[in-house]
């Protein structure tokens, strides 16, 4: 069976394990002479870097496309190119507005398709920040993470791979841009232990990460001044940081607003672990691919 990386809960988390060790490990050459499709409905600096190099150092060739240019669902249907690429390349990875979109891929496609993020989530990122965490901070059981800001594509992953690991997380979210009731059971379910709260003090209280992220997503831009008044107490600031443990970390997927969702204080400080985290995307890219191309066998 054909599998995916659409969310860091496609993994068992003996799996998720072995991704991050394979993330760390050398790269080997399993696509030499294989293509990798990575199709882009949205900017990005990190993803499409880190896959590209991914791609090379493992022998094979990244080939970047615009969604529009191959015009998903206008051009022609999600499963048409979907079945066409899926005859030139080993693996299909695609960032996308709707994450249906990357479903639809996976159930038509006979190669790994792989989410380098959705509306949903952000596998890849979490992969990297798992990396990151275990280098700089502990073991993933010793993780408490505290999530400041918004409940979006990347905490969702960053949660589902910190719980799965026995990590706990702590949210300090807006009333109603929080996980909520609902999300709340389901990531309890998955392991570790996870508290919900609309105050980001609360939230950060005895945290040894403390990690955030735009309070503006791709695709929320009509958002901007309505989000910009709902999440203006929801800095991660020194202050904030104070109360977090000792020697607490502070993360951030990046691309960052400094005077937004973190002071450029903390976000260039000490604490800050931002572009090994960054960096740590082309060792999880690679960790990702290597699981999926010897999956695939
Ligand atoms: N963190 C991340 O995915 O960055 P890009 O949007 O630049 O790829
Ligand atoms: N939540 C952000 C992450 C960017 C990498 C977004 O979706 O735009």
């Amino acid at each position: 069976m054909t599998r995916h990386l659409l969310d860091i809960t496609d993994l068992a988390p003996g799996e998720l394990r072995h991704v991050l060790a394979l993330s760390t490990a050398a790269p080997r050459r399993l696509l030499e002479g294989k293509g990798v499709a990575l199709v882009f409905e949205k900017p990005s600096n990190r993803t499409r870097h880190s896959m590209e190099m991914a791609v090379i150092q493992m022998g094979g060739h990244p080939v970047y496309t615009r969604g529009e240019e191959i015009g998903l669902d206008t051009r022609e249907t999600v499963e048409d190119a979907t079945r066409i690429m899926a005859g030139y390349h080993s693996v299909l990875a695609a960032r996308v507005f709707s994450h249906s979109t990357v479903e639809r891929m996976a159930a038509c496609s006979p190669v790994p398709v792989v989410n380098m993020l959705s509306d949903r989530s952000h596998p890849l990122q979490a992969l990297a920040d798992l990396v990151t965490m275990k280098e700089h901070v502990g073991a993933p059981d010793t993780l408490r993470v505290a999530w400041v800001g918004d409940y979006n594509n990347v905490a969702r992953s960053l949660a589902e791979a910190v719980l799965m690991l026995g990590g706990s997380m702590s949210f300090g979210c807006p009333e109603g841009y929080g996980p909520g009731a609902h999300e709340v059971t389901r990531l309890t379910a998955l392991g570790g232990s996870v508290r919900d709260s609309t105050d980001p003090r609360a939230a950060v209280d005895g945290a040894n990460v403390v990690h955030t992220d735009t309070w503006i997503s791709m695709g929320q831009e009509a958002e901007t001044a309505a989000r910009r008044e709902v999440f203006a107490g929801y800095i991660v600031d020194e202050a904030l940081m104070s109360r977090a443990a000792g020697g607490a970390r502070f993360m951030h997927c990046m691309p960052a607003h400094r005077g937004e969702e973190v002071s450029a204080g903390v976000f260039d400080g000490p604490r800050s672990l931002v572009i090994a985290q960054g960096h740590h995307r082309l060792t999880a890219a690679r960790g990702a691919l290597t699981f999926l191309v010897e999956a695939q066998g």
